[in-house]
């Protein structure tokens, strides 16, 4: 067995020459060229990751975050160091971001433990980049403490209130449906992003920044304040103090990512009807640290938890008006009766404490009271049946509640290129009451799980003022969409699950409130089309491609590779 590395700063991980003094002599020499001194080389070593990149807008502040965060450690006696990992910009990925996102977590993963450092600051915000580095941190096991970019401010079009992305995409189903024409649609295009910064709803961004301070890897506060305000540098600032006094306690990861936080975390997700992503996401990380997801007891949790925040998608309100209204204390306080307040936090301080240390409440009308919910169960649903051996979920509090009771005709598309040749034909066979069903956009589907779950509404349809459908795939889905869709659909078409033998006319039935989804055609039958049409599982011939082909898991253990998660299982979250 290796011994543990103990030894702390510089000193730490050394290059291997076979000289254990030389490796030091050396490494001092050369960090000595970039003009340090003994005196600083003798304090905690301080990590940071700048994902800052022309490809990221949502990291655009990250010259003045890294700045910010190096004045904290100073102050508190530690030494700054950044350095860069992958960053992966939402839009700006192809196929996928969720296609990269491992890789940015063994980025991570890999030059925490390769660089000597006492413990890290891992910045990101856009949509992959926090599960990237809390997934390669928690395998790392340093102190380690998480800070969000922040979300971007608000737009105006023609008077109306607009942020990305629950109005790109209502924007672009209106233009689809000729309601609006092209002048318009170029003049929003210039109002949806107005700052720098992560999507202003409660897209995947916002929900994984509320989760990371759920889970206790955050300053108190550190989920809301938007990228280009005076309070996310001081969160910053306040970042870099805290992770020097980590260091010095050895406050590592695994004791902040308990149990209790990833239960916590789930409580905040179904109160926030935060994004369907986030549940990949969480599952991933906890499977760093050996725990595993049971997704019925998650829906179980779902049926007590009420959604209290009033934010796009699910309400009305943006991430900036989530903080005016106190962030994620308030929200806390209202949930406080569900949470584990005995949980740690990157302070030291328990979750509890920290609650009563945050400034009083006020009135406010972003978050709701727990007695008036918004939405009165959680904002995610599990489903179970024959369509979905191991699951699949909807987002109960985005969906229309006339269709979560239905049963229809399955007009079936077999992949994406299907989907775009197909679905604004005057000649498809559709009518509202159908079902569009979606195959191939699993995570080895596309590959990389794309969030083409929000199938548009056929085009002879929207033209008819037609406004949501059921729809159901593999994929995944923005968490700034909105519709009655089913997704995470396991085991996926591309590895032969039920979903690869749907057939067009095919009956499927959807019950929300008995969290079933159910295919009405026969074992047998299935069995039958099995044999006839064989499913052909994609791989690749070389490259990162065929790493993650290979070994990439299915949505209900988290996408996240199977030679990543923790070698022993711990147990199962949430216990409820
Ligand atoms: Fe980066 Fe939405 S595109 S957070």
């Amino acid at each position: 067995m290796t011994k543990p590395d103990d030894s702390t700063g510089m000193k730490k991980g050394l290059t291997n020459y076979g000289d254990a003094g030389f490796s030091l002599f050396l490494r001092k020499a050369f960090i000595k060229g970039a003009g340090l001194t003994d005196n600083a080389l003798d304090r905690p070593v301080i990590g940071i990751t700048d994902t800052g990149s022309g490809y990221n807008p949502c990291h655009g502040n990250m010259p003045q975050l890294v700045e910010a965060v190096q004045r904290g450690i100073m102050l508190a006696g530690g030494l700054p160091v950044k350095f860069p990992t992958i960053s992966i910009g939402e839009s700006f990925a192809a196929p996928t971001s969720m296609y990269l996102r491992n890789l940015m977590s063994m980025d991570t993963e890999e030059m925490l433990r390769a660089q000597p450092m006492d413990a890290v600051v891992l910045i990101g915000g856009c949509d992959k980049t926090v599960p990237a580095q809390l997934m390669g941190a928690a395998s790392a096991g340093l102190p380690a403490i998480q800070l969000i970019t922040g979300s971007m401010l608000t737009g105006s079009h023609r008077g109306e209130t607009v942020g990305a992305c629950t109005d790109c995409r209502r924007y672009w189903g209106k233009f689809r449906a000729e309601e609006i024409d092209a002048q318009e649609i170029a003049d929003v295009n210039n109002q949806l992003v107005p700052s720098i910064g992560t999507c202003s709803v409660m897209g995947t961004a916002s929900t994984m920044a509320c989760i990371a301070e759920a889970l206790g890897m955050t300053v108190p506060g550190g989920a809301s304040p938007p990228a280009v305000t005076a309070a996310r540098m001081r969160v910053a600032e306040q970042t870099g103090t805290v992770v020097v006094q980590m260091a010095k306690s050895r406050l590592t990861i695994d004791k902040v990512l308990t149990e209790k936080a990833f239960e916590n975390a789930m409580r905040v997700l179904l109160a926030i009807g935060g994004s369907t992503n986030a549940i990949v996401h969480l599952t991933a990380i906890a499977g760093r640290l050996g725990f595993e997801v049971d997704l019925k007891a998650l829906d179980r949790m779902g049926r007590e938890t009420p959604v209290l925040l009033d934010l796009k998608p699910s309400g009305q309100h943006y991430m900036e008006h989530f903080d005016a209204a106190g962030g994620m204390a308030t929200l806390l306080r209202e949930l406080k009766p569900l949470l584990h307040l005995d949980a740690l936090t990157v302070t030291g301080r328990t979750l509890g404490e920290e609650l009563e240390r945050a400034a009083p409440p006020f009135k406010q009308d972003v978050v709701r009271p727990f007695a008036n919910p918004i939405y009165p169960q959680g904002g995610i649903a599990v489903l179970q049946g024959n369509l979905a051996p191991g699951g699949a979920i909807i987002k109960q509090s985005a969906a229309d509640p006339k269709l979560m009771e239905h049963e229809g005709r399955a007009v079936v598309f077999e992949g994406l290129e299907d989907l775009a040749t197909r679905i604004d034909s005057d000649d498809l066979d559709v009518k509202a009451e159908d079902i569009l069903v979606l195959k191939n956009i699993g995570p080895k589907g596309a590959p990389g799980m794309p969030e083409a779950g929000y199938i548009p509404l056929p085009r002879k349809l929207a033209r008819q003022g037609v406004k949501d459908m059921v729809r159901i795939s593999d994929g995944r889905m923005s968490g700034t969409a909105f519709g009655t869709i089913v997704l995470h659909v396991t085991p996926e078409s591309a590895v032969g699950g039920p979903l690869a033998h749907v057939r067009n006319g095919d009956r499927i039935r959807l019950s929300v409130s008995n969290r079933e989804i159910s295919l009405l055609v026969s074992d047998a039958e299935l069995a039958k089309r099995a044999k006839e049409q064989p499913v052909e599982v994609p791989t690749a011939a070389r490259g990162y491609r065929k790493l993650f082909l290979a070994t990439v898991t299915q949505a209900d253990k988290g996408v996240d590779f199977d030679f990543l998660a923790a070698p022993e299982t711990k147990g199962t979250v949430p216990k409820a």
